[in-house]
């Protein structure tokens, strides 16, 4: 049985010119079809009740805990009287009431404000229902990165959830794998040339030396995304947490079959064509590829490192306030969050975080 998702790819399949659609395109219908796709109607549930948990799911603890990455960011400008925190793929709020709750504990909360970029209406709703109560005028919503003069834009999980384009290594050149209707009728992939400048400019950043048949990504919405922020002109710094790899890591020889996957009721799986618009779609992101496009716009490499060191970091000085007391039962809930999100057995290495600042 067809997914509402499935019966839509396959109709543009047959009206494409070369009966084929790129990956790409089949991943931004699955994910963000505004009826059908799997983010298209209203935020889902994410964490226990969901298909995968994000560190925003954790708890409040690591919405603390980037509040004192904001207010050291914030430190380093000189306290301008003027300061947002802009977060794109905020999804339901809950980092950004998390964040803001973490803030009133720092002179920061007395002048921050909060601009969510989000282009969908339904998103939209949900995030204000829960932060017009808790932040009032200081909250925003924007489609497009804003320009104020300061601000620290933070990005939890947003870049793996842009679509990608699958490629394939033929053992002289890379080829483009898009989706076609085999001859049961079903979806399945074939290739084409490389066609367009973006790609061919990403195909042209990978190595060659690979065996025949070895498959991977690459993000041309990422670098997209990452000129628009670079030619932004705001003082501060950017934040991102996710999973994913340097160039070389992630186009090494043995990962022959890249990173792209799919998640349902915390099951993970390759089936990236199986059951679309009900589950959700990921690949890991490219970090080389985000420090060298942030870099061209002036923000400078402070900090990247796995999830796990990074927080240990940032939490220095919550760690100390506890020291010589006997902790109550919400610290010891914090303290059971830190272990989840720094444990390199739970998400503590899985995931890394960069702090680059302009
Ligand atoms: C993996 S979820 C992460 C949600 C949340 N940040 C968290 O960590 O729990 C990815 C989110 O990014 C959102 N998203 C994807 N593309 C976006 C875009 N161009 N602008 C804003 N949000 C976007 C999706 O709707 C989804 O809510």
């Amino acid at each position: 049985m067809s997914t509402p998702a499935e019966t839509l790819i396959r109709q543009i399949i047959a009206d494409s010119p070369r009966q084929w659609v790129s990956f790409a395109q089949v991943m931004e219908l699955a994910l963000y079809h505004p009826e059908h796709g799997y983010y298209g109607r209203s935020p889902r549930r994410i964490g226990r009740g969901g298909d995968f948990f994000t560190a925003v799911s954790v708890g409040p603890l690591y919405g603390r805990l980037l509040a004192q990455v904001a207010q050291e960011t914030w430190e380093t400008l000189g306290r301008p009287a003027d300061f947002t925190l802009i977060e794109q793929g905020a999804h339901d709020g809950q980092l950004a009431a998390d964040i803001w709750q973490g803030l009133q504990n720092h002179p920061l909360g007395a002048v921050a404000r909060y601009a969510i970029v989000e282009p969908r209406s339904a998103y939209r709703e949900v995030q204000q229902q829960r932060l017009r109560p808790l932040m009032g005028d200081r909250v925003e919503w924007t489609e497009d990165l804003l320009r104020p003069a300061h601000a620290l834009l933070l990005c939890n999980e947003l870049l793996d959830a842009f679509p990608v384009h699958r490629l394939r290594w033929d053992g002289q050149a890379w080829e483009e794998l898009g989706v076609v209707v085999d001859a049961e009728g079903g979806l399945a992939f074939a290739p084409q040339p490389i066609t367009g400048d973006d790609l061919a400019e990403d195909a042209g950043l990978l190595p060659t030396d690979l065996p025949t048949g070895y498959t991977t990504e690459v993000h041309p919405a990422a670098t997209r995304w990452l000129r628009a922020l670079a030619a932004t002109t705001f003082k501060g710094g950017l934040l991102m947490a996710d999973y994913g790899y340097e160039r070389a890591e992630y186009y090494a020889p043995e990962r022959s079959e890249g990173t792209l996957r799919r998640y349902h009721q915390h099951r993970m799986d390759g089936e990236v064509l199986s059951d679309l618009g009900l589950c959700d779609l990921t690949a890991h992101i490219n970090f080389t590829q985000v420090i060298e496009e942030a870099g061209r716009g002036g923000f400078a490499l402070q900090r990247f490192m796995e999830q796990g060191r990074f927080l240990t970091h940032a939490a220095k000085p919550w760690l100390a306030s506890l020291e010589g007391k006997p902790p109550g039962a919400e610290t010891m809930a914090l303290l059971r969050q830190f272990q989840t999100l720094t444990h390199p057995g739970h998400m503590g290495a899985a995931f890394r975080m960069l702090l680059m600042r302009r």
